[in-house]
């Protein structure tokens, strides 16, 4: 399906790439709003004078700092050879290339620092291919996709607060290279956001679902007419996965079936996550300590969006918002402090579901009399 749109967030990303690094970008939104499309987008389309390294975490599994590192570089390059250093590996690796999936180094040196395992030892690496970089006259941009695969692993302390000062080093001190930070997890979001030692050094991009308007005229596009562009965003919002699904899917006809099973999956969801509260104690932890999630808390956090899509995180119940956060049914956006469900079919089942926990509340009543 061709790319559509975004022309707003592009060009605030492009401008970014126009200036000297300073800051940590942070590429966030609800899931499957399309982030990681629109910087594969990007990338296609950059001048050839930037070399991006993209790395996306998502297609392994991470849980020990070597899986990071396996995961991070690139190594076994035509070019190698005996070579181990970058100055002599570099210039032909990017030769032509204007993106890599993983940090370039040889062979030899990738089996050191996976023996070693310093994180430290592995940035000072990365460092030096940048320089090297710079010093072919190119402008290097690192992307780490899926960001909050790392959030738990542990090297001595935490590894993220390693990865952190490194890219505040390539950006606030050094201006060596831009950094993108992409995660749909807003908890993960939510704590980077609320780290004290990281204030006023990233900067928030959002890549929300489509507004109404974009959403129309992309199913406009594919030949939906004005009628079925309303049913649709009615029911499907502007996610750009339930929008792009629809259009191969249906071409205009049974919108309203195949949100129907999108509904029913997450009322299932829902339901299941109310009735095994009534019989299993759930905690859900924050700050190191575990909070008990309660039934009637989830339902009165559930009933703040009978007849609002969005709303204010003020006030709001920390384990359960919690709950439903980390359950993929909410997404948080710290940085405008509202709270939303993560799609619109998200919203429409959670009203479904506490229509019919209100009539068997109703029906439990009646019988007990
Ligand atoms: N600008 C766009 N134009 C057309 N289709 C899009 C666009 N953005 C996203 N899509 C569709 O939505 C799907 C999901 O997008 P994508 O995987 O980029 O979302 P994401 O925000 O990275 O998801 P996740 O939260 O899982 O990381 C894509 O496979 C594509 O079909
Ligand atoms: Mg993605």
């Amino acid at each position: 399906m061709e790319f559509f749109n975004r022309e707003q967030e592009k060009e605030e990303i492009i401008n970014i790439l126009k200036t000297e690094p300073r800051v940590v970008n942070f590429i966030y939104g609800p899931i499957n709003s399309g982030k990681s499309t629109l910087i594969e987008n990007l990338i296609e389309n950059l001048p050839r004078d930037y070399i991006v390294f993209y790395i996306n975490l998502r297609e392994r599994m991470i849980s020990s700092y070597n899986d990071f590192i396996e995961i991070l570089f690139e190594y076994e390059f035509e070019e190698e050879k005996k070579i181990k250093k970058a100055k002599e590996l570099i210039p032909g690796v990017i030769e032509g290339v204007k993106m890599l999936s993983g940090i370039p180094i040889s062979t030899k040196v990738f089996e050191k620092i996976f023996a070693e395992e310093k994180p430290k030892n592995a940035f000072r690496c990365i460092m030096k291919v940048i320089e090297e970089i710079k010093r072919k006259n190119k402008i290097p941009v690192l992307i780490i996709d899926e960001m909050q695969k790392i959030g738990d692993v542990k090297v001595n302390g935490l590894l993220i607060y390693e990865v952190f000062n490194f890219f505040i080093r390539l950006t606030k001190e050094k201006h060596l290279c831009h950094v993108f930070a992409i995660s749909s997890d807003s908890l993960f979001i939510e704590t980077v956001y609320a780290d004290a030692k990281l204030s006023g050094r990233c900067r928030y991009l959002l890549v929300d679902d489509f507004d109404k308007e974009t959403a129309k005229k992309f199913l406009g596009k594919y030949g939906f007419s004005v009628k079925e562009q309303n049913i649709a965003y009615n029911y499907f919002g502007g996610k750009p996965l339930d929008l792009s699904n629809l259009v191969s899917l249906s071409g205009g006809s049974n919108i309203k079936k195949i949100a129907d099973d999108g509904i029913s999956e997450r009322m299932y969801h829902l339901r299941d996550m109310l009735d095994k509260l009534l019989y299993v104690k759930i905690n859900i932890s924050s700050d190191g300590e575990n909070i008990p999630v309660k039934r009637e808390k989830l339902i009165e956090v559930m009933r703040m969006f009978e007849d609002t899509g969005e709303i204010k995180d003020i006030n709001i119940s920390r384990a359960e918002k919690r709950y439903l956060i980390n359950e993929n049914i909410l997404f948080i956006d710290p940085i405008r402090n509202i709270i939303k469900p993560q799609s619109k079919l998200d919203l429409v089942a959670i009203r479904d579901v506490l229509d019919e926990v209100e009539k068997s509340g109703k029906t439990r009543r009646l019988n007990k009399r």
